[in-house]
């Protein structure tokens, strides 16, 4: 490989991340890159779902006055910060699934559903577009996509109610530009939900320097909360209170334990939760965004545009020699992952690899990605991994009959 590893060592010994690493519990001999899927576990997380076992045990029921019930609130002041957003605006509840629901009924509602179309974009992670679809099929709406390559502003006019993009694309890891599309939606009457899912614990994101209204985003990915973590909603403040969302469960109700027989809704972001929620999961989540406390994105997103760009540099060579195309989108306009195409192999290179302990993932067609988490990776990490790759693919590894079967979670 061009770079040489006593360089790339160098690196680690400046980095201000490094003592990070410490700080989870990594399996000895694996270099994960799939953190954009499923973060790694923060040792306190495991400290926590066990206190939180012990409270279950000892307190019972008590426990839900002891900190459970209002997890969901509190845990949303803990990530308003990294999301730019501000107390009171985030609330950490149900998955992006729902919460996309949830909003585009209350955005339609507040609109007195005069214009008619939801306007996702073709090609996103597919949920987005399916809810959208669930949403319309249910309602007097019409869904309409905004096809692959598409610009939003071309699809944009005064029928569209609402937008749904996402900020970082799950495939190619393009940033879009969060300002301006939020303006043009702005501009011609209409909402934009912006999905955070690569971008929450990826990159800087400023929600109220760009006039984000509405945003939801997942914590399983980049910030460590766990399999099956809660998902997060944003509503800016003066766009709050405005009147139902569409799943109006009790706990999103004023008062939850009065027994009503009748729906009235919280005030604030209480409103847009639904109904019961995991107290292990939640103090698992708790324990990570702790630590994301301590964190300095700028220091965060220079570390991770140094690692994607290590390890492009590490494994050009091999790409161009093998037809592996490098989709990756330039520093300015990347997410923290590296995305490289190769309809024919991608998927057994990956399972290659995977044997050797550089765990990445597949997504069809042809996808091989590889995320890059800056806080429990080091430099040396991402080169061992770039070696391993070009080994993989040069000695012709991957083509063993074993790394050709498709399990069911690629
Ligand atoms: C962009 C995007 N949206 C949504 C999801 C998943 O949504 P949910 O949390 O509802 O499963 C993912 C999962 O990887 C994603 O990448």
């Amino acid at each position: 490989m061009s770079v040489a590893l006593e360089s790339v060592k160098d690196l680690d010994r400046q980095d201000p991340l490094f003592a990070f690493k410490s700080r989870f519990a990594l399996p000895e001999v694996m270099i994960y890159l799939d953190g954009n899927s499923l973060g790694a576990q923060p040792i306190a997380s495991h400290e926590a779902v066990e206190g939180t076992l012990v409270q279950w045990r000892n307190e019972l029921i008590k426990g839900w006055n002891q900190g459970w019930f209002d997890a969901p609130e509190r845990l949303g002041n803990l990530l308003a910060p990294l999301i730019g957003a501000q107390d009171g605006e985030v609330v950490v509840t149900d998955n992006i699934t729902l919460n996309i629901y949830k909003l585009i009924g209350y955005i339609t509602e507040s609109q007195s559903r005069k214009r008619p179309v939801i306007l996702s974009e073709g090609g996103n992670f597919p949920t987005d577009g399916y809810i959208a679809q669930g949403f319309c099929h249910f309602t007097e709406f019409e869904h309409r996509f905004i096809p692959v390559g598409g610009q939003v502003e071309d699809y944009l006019d005064d029928q569209v109610a609402v937008v749904i993009l996402s900020h970082v694309h799950y495939r190619t890891g393009q940033v879009r530009d969060m300002a301006e599309i939020t303006r043009k939606v702005h501009a011609c009457g209409a909402e934009i939900i912006w999905d955070l899912a690569h971008s929450a614990g990826a990159l800087e994101v400023d929600l109220h320097a760009h006039d984000v209204r509405f945003a939801v985003g997942c914590t399983y990915k980049y910030l460590n909360g766990g399999p099956g973590a809660p998902g997060f909603l944003y509503v800016s403040k003066p766009n709050q209170n405005k009147g139902w969302q569409p799943l109006t469960g009790w706990h999103g109700h004023a008062a939850p334990f009065a027994f009503d027989g009748d729906y009235a809704p919280a005030s604030g972001m209480t409103r847009f939760r639904t109904g019961t929620h995991s107290a292990l999961i939640y103090s698992a989540l708790e324990a990570s965004l702790a630590l994301w406390q301590e964190v300095n994105l700028a220091e965060l997103r220079a570390k991770s545009l140094k690692m994607t760009e290590l390890f492009r540099e590490c494994i050009a060579d091999t790409l161009q020699r093998h037809s592996i195309e490098d989709i990756t989108p330039p520093a300015e306009q990347r997410g923290s992952q590296v995305s490289l195409i190769n309809q024919q192999h991608g998927y057994a290179i990956v399972q290659a690899l995977i044997e050797r302990g550089v765990i990445g993932d597949y997504r069809e067609p042809g996808l091989l990605r590889f995320g890059f988490t800056p806080l429990y990776l080091s430099y040396e990490d991402v080169w061992q991994a770039a070696k391993h790759f070009c080994d993989v693919v040069e000695s012709g590894e991957y083509q063993a009959p074993r790394f050709q079967v498709r399990s069911s979670v690629t």
